[in-house]
């Protein structure tokens, strides 16, 4: 990437080339990824692919801003969304004194909020306080133990609507691009055209302004689980066994070290 995108160009590329934004954790990740993504995004998804939870409930703000750190460190021309995690926007002040941590200790340049008209006045408090923010509604990683699972959205018609009426809230509030997790594509469409910022999908089809994905996920490194949604660009699991494999053995019959590696 040459230049960070700014927030009025991430909004021009509404209906325009599709946003390609993925997850980053760790400086090392994000040189590499931000060559080809506009936006990384340091997701509390790392809760489990990063440290290995069941979901992304535990993840604190220290560990996020440990990430988002690293991340800025590697990605420096990358735009940055700092995920927000369970617990830290429960309420207009909270949320507001929380992002300002992440703001203050970070090169973040927004922050991540989940959920729809029920939070409109915590990202409106956020925006007009200076913190930029990126809505996500739909499916709601962080509600997974109150919902009993990951339910995808949009089935039923109070869904569509609801919906609908959850990207308007979050628009009219300021959150500049929202993403929308798990919702039938014909929904995400809707919802795309609802809005006049970006709408960016994961598992909402392709008839919204870009995509997101957990890069573990499309490397093919994290198996715990696959959802229907996820295209593994590559299958790194195996070929992460197969090289330290490579490497155990050479290490045991003495290949490794040889000359060209030794002082
Ligand atoms: O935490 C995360 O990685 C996310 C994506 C699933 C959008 O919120």
């Amino acid at each position: 990437m040459s230049k960070k995108l700014s927030i009025s160009s991430i909004k021009k590329r509404k209906g325009q080339e599709p946003l390609v934004m993925i997850t980053a954790y760790d400086a090392l990740f994000a040189t590499l990824l931000s060559e080809s993504a506009d936006m990384l995004l340091v997701g509390d998804s790392l809760n489990m692919s990063f440290a290995g939870k069941n979901d992304t409930i535990s993840a604190t703000l220290e560990q996020m801003i440990y990430h988002v750190n690293a991340v800025c460190a590697g990605a420096p021309k990358s735009f940055v969304v700092a995920d927000m995690p369970f617990g830290t926007y429960i309420d207009r002040e909270l949320a507001l004194q929380n992002a300002i941590k992440m703001f203050q200790q970070t090169q973040a340049d927004c922050v991540k909020i989940e959920g729809g008209a029920d939070k409109a006045s915590i990202i409106e408090h956020l925006t007009q306080n200076g913190i930029a923010v990126c809505g996500h509604i739909g499916l709601l990683p962080q509600s997974v133990r109150s919902e009993g699972g990951y339910k995808v959205k949009g089935k039923t018609e109070h869904e569509r609507k609801q919906l609908i009426k959850d990207a308007l809230a979050v628009e009219k509030a300021g959150a500049f691009c929202m993403v929308i997790e798990g919702v039938k594509a014909d929904v995400a469409k809707e919802v795309a055209e609802s809005v006049l910022v970006p709408v960016i999908g994961i598992g909402a089809g392709k008839d919204v302004d870009g995509q997101v994905l957990v890069f573990s996920d499309m490397l093919g490194l994290f198996e715990a689980f696959t959802p229907k949604f996820v295209k593994k660009y590559m299958d790194g699991a195996s070929l992460v066994r197969e090289a330290v494999a490579t490497y155990a053995d050479e290490v045991k019959i003495k290949e490794f070290p040889s000359e060209i590696h030794t002082y």
